[in-house]
């Protein structure tokens, strides 16, 4: 009967079509991108020593929003894309190592990594060239809850990155460990932050708001409170931002002219680890003819932390001052335990006031999303489990074999009538399919798609080049 086979025909066409779309559908999204985040390496413990210590008697300096947290140093502002299970990511800041009275002189810059699976290479610019500085293993990278990170991978030197040690290391000695994350761009929040942020513009009256305060407090206090002696951390909140080597206070509003300025603040950084409690909460910025002192609430009582010199330049419509040094003052010196003494310096501050409604403030390091840290709960099932779910994953995981079910099942019926009507009759002839064909390369086509093992596009050069400039010592 002609029409059975037809039947069978239209079927098996309709089972493909059906395959067709779901893997149409499935097919996993075109690059996801990356940017936000964080690479936090040490280098190697022990050439931190050295370099500090007796032998080489030299100095290590960290610049462009690079710090130094828990004796690793944090690298920023994160952009990058994940595509078919491989993040690959560029970050910012240098970390330069200076010695023997600068007979060692080395500059690492702009951090990249590619990372699939539980491997990868770091690159780093030595001294300005691209290096691939070590093989990363060890640790899965997690894509879920909206970052991908890997937490704690192994770093064993290459031989490219051999050379930038002068050779006092071997290829396939084990550097610090390696860890990093970058959050997944929201599909469609491309400009919100920038709408938020949206200065006001500045009245006649000299009244402004929309401005911002970046300030560090002091590096080496940062680095005493997430180090071994204290062990602690940081937190910001309400209103106030963690960029890394600097905080950011904002909402700040007063009046401001180039010499004279009152701005307040709002923002909470606060300290804590052992023996460490110190919150600094909404700061307020005063100056007079250019003098200025930077107070804010600390347990509960307005300090004057830090005093400068600054007067603020107008450019690109912004009242600006950056790198404004600034001095522990008298009454600060018990906030900080007694360790500082008047006069010491802190950190320098940014202070921004936008004058017009399209100014646009100066970025803060993105840090992005606090990582996932890896715990025992973390099992790779708890993981994957976590994919599925969080990512909202890829479907191809349940479609695919349904999908191809549904092709087998109508392939047999279509053969089972196709030996039926070849047994009973020449109509059978009218049967063109060949349905034990058809599966295949709808299963291969499906794993192109899925660009298992298909090549990486090679990450973008930094848009800043290794530096080297601030090599004064
Ligand atoms: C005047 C030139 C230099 C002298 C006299 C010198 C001397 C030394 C000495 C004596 C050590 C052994 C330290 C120890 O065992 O505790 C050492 C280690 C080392 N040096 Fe130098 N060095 C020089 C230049 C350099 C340069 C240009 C680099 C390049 C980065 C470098 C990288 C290292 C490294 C990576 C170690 C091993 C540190 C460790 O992990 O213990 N040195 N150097």
């Amino acid at each position: 009967m002609p029409h059975a086979t037809a039947r069978a025909a239209r079927a098996l066409l309709a089972a493909t079509a059906l395959v067709a779309s779901l893997l149409l559908w499935a097919a996993p999204a075109a690059a996801e991108d990356l940017s936000g985040g964080r690479l936090d390496w040490g280098v190697k413990a022990s050439f931190r020593t050295y370099i500090t210590g007796p032998i080489a008697q030299g100095e290590i300096q960290t610049g462009d929003g690079a710090s130094t947290v828990d004796g690793a140093y944090r690298f920023h502002s994160a952009s990058g894309s994940y595509e078919d299970g491989t993040a690959v990511i560029d970050y910012q800041g240098w970390v330069y190592f200076w010695g023997h009275e600068g007979e060692l002189d080395v500059t690492f810059a702009n951090p990249s990594v590619e990372y699939s699976g539980s491997s990868g290479t770091l690159y780093v610019y030595v001294n300005g060239s691209r290096t691939d500085m070590a093989s990363l293993g060890g640790a899965a990278l997690d894509v879920s809850g909206g970052t991908a990170s890997v937490s704690g991978a192994s770093a064993t030197l290459t031989a490219n990155g051999a050379a930038a040690f002068a050779g006092y290391y071997e290829a396939g000695q084990a550097l610090d460990p390696v860890s990093f994350s970058a959050d997944v761009v929201a599909a469609e929040a491309p400009e919100t932050e920038e709408a938020e942020e949206s200065p006001t513009a500045a009245t006649e009256d000299d009244t402004v708001s929309g401005a911002v305060l970046d300030w560090g407090v002091r590096a080496s206090w940062r680095e005493y409170v997430s180090g071994d002696i204290a062990d602690g951390a940081w937190a910001t909140e309400d209103g106030a931002a963690d960029g890394g080597a600097v905080f950011r206070f904002t909402e700040g509003a007063g009046t401001a002219t180039a010499t004279d300025y009152e701005l307040s603040y709002q923002g909470t950084v606060a300290f804590t680890g052992t023996d460490v409690d110190l919150a600094v909460t909404d700061p307020v910025v005063t100056a007079t003819a250019g003098e200025g002192v930077l107070s804010a609430e600390v347990g509960g009582e307005r300090i004057d932390l830090v005093a400068f010199e600054a007067e603020l330049t107008e450019a690109d419509g912004l009242l600006i001052a950056e790198e404004v040094p600034t001095t522990l003052t008298e009454a600060a010196v018990p906030v900080f335990g007694g360790y500082y003494q008047a006069g010491d310096p802190m950190d320098p501050i940014l202070i921004a006031v936008p004058l017009t409604a399209d100014a646009v403030l100066p970025p803060l390091p993105d840090l992005g999303s606090d990582p996932v840290e890896a715990s025992p709960s973390d099992t790779p099932e708890a993981t994957a489990a976590a994919e599925r779910t969080e990512e909202g994953a890829n479907p191809l995981v349940w479609i695919v074999p349904a999908a191809l079910l549904v092709v087998l099942a109508a392939a047999a019926a279509a053969v089972a009538i196709t030996r039926r009507r070849g047994r009973t009759g020449p109509e059978a002839a009218e049967t063109t399919v060949e349905p034990a064909a058809e599966p295949t390369p709808a299963d291969a086509d499906a794993s192109a798609e899925n660009g298992r093992g298909g090549p990486t596009a090679p990450p973008a050069a930094p848009s800043a080049e290794g530096s080297g400039n601030d090599k004064e010592k």
